[in-house]
């Protein structure tokens, strides 16, 4: 048997990668450690209830006594957990800094002192800053992370490459675009945008809408995510860009299409601070090793859309709790200023 350890997978991408693992790998055994914090939602992995090759851990990565107990015997580490929205590092980013960079320097130490064989750090490709699609980023472009969320995935980056020239410690490193589909926070653009138009409620477009984002699918980042870790070369970064590039304006209007709402649901608000105007990736590095994606932007946005309308038991009760402060918090004046109430 071998023994993969990963981190934040009650998250989003996390907890696909799991399902994703135990589906493919079955001679793997899997512990998964989550300290649970908003984002982290066991309800993700309910259907594991009982396996045997599977563990849930509770915990925080910056424990590193902890994570070096739990680190014994573990062959592979899969390192997803993060605070990952950039909207709420604009809020306040100590817990970022925590989680992100020191977090991830806590499994690190934890890792090379149990001799870990492997170990992915899953990095962004928001530490590249705002691209356009003339210049997409290959994997030596610079780092010129803009939001605190980036610069804190982008310290913990660093660490994790640290480990490698100073240590020979062998971190590989997937830097993934904009990723969409099941169990995604409905605090993301694509999960609030989808709930919200079930709901008849409206759609917070940031400014023009004409930011462009890659739509990722999440099995084909995982995908990608399993590659490199087992293949990829110790110490080498990988671009995940699927191609499925589009503005925030589209993507709003085939959501509310796809679910036959009115298209009077998307709003225009006040922008996000700081604003990224666009990511684009050089992907070939990764292609080159056989990844190609498997779903489209058609595909990929209605599967993701199809998914919500069809699971409200997972997202209701979600919506129900403290989102609704941050909900007010963060979209309740924008759209009184744009004329609709806040839910
Ligand atoms: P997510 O917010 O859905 O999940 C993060 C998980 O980490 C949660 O389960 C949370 O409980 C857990 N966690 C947070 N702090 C922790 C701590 N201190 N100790 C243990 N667990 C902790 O995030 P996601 O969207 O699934 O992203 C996963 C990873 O992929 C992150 O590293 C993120 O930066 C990266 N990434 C995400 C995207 C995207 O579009 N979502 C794109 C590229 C890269
Ligand atoms: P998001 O899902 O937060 O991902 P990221 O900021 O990491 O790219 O946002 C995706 C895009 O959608 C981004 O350009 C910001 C925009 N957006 C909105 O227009 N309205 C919203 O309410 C949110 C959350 C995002």
């Amino acid at each position: 048997m071998t023994t993969l350890l990963v981190t934040g997978g009650c998250g989003f991408i996390g907890s696909n990668y799991v399902r994703w693992v135990l589906d493919r790998h079955p001679d793997y055994r899997i512990i998964n450690v989550d300290k649970l914090t908003y984002a982290g939602n066991p309800a993700n992995l309910k259907d594991l209830d009982g396996d045997e090759r599977y563990r849930f851990v509770q915990a925080d990565i910056g424990d590193t006594p902890r994570m070096t107990d739990l680190m014994r015997g573990v062959d592979l580490v899969a390192h997803f957990a993060a605070e990952s929205h950039v909207d709420r590092s604009l809020a306040g980013a100590g817990e970022f800094i925590a989680t992100n960079v020191f977090g991830t320097y806590s499994l690190l130490v934890a890792a090379r002192e149990n001799g870990v064989n492997r170990f992915l750090h899953v990095s962004t490709d928001e530490v590249y800053g705002p691209v356009g699609p003339e210049n997409p980023s290959t994997e030596d472009a610079a780092f010129r992370p803009t939001s605190p969320y980036a610069a804190s995935k982008t310290g913990g980056e660093l660490m994790a490459s640290s480990f490698f020239h100073s240590y020979r410690f062998p971190v590989v490193i997937t830097r993934g675009a904009n990723t969409i589909g099941p169990y995604q926070y409905p605090e993301k653009a694509i999960p609030l945008f989808t709930t919200n138009a079930i709901e008849g409620k409206p759609l917070p477009l940031y400014g023009d809408g004409r930011q462009v984002r890659d739509r990722l699918y999440v099995t084909d980042h995982c995908a990608a995510a399993d590659l490199v870790l087992h293949e990829g070369e110790p110490g080498r970064a990988y671009n995940v860009w699927a191609g499925n590039d589009c503005d925030n304006r589209a993507a709003a209007e085939a959501i509310v299409d796809t679910l036959g709402a009115s298209h009077d649901l998307i709003t225009p608000v006040e922008d996000r601070a700081g604003h990224d105007q666009s990511y684009y990736m050089d992907g070939s590095r990764l292609r080159g090793m056989g990844w190609r994606p498997q779903y489209d932007l058609e595909s990929s946005l209605r599967t993701t859309v199809e998914w919500y309308r069809d699971n409200r038991w997972w997202w209701e009760p979600i919506k129900s709790g403290e989102y609704q402060d941050y909900y007010e918090k963060q979209y309740g004046k924008r759209l009184a200023a744009a004329g609709k109430q806040s839910p």
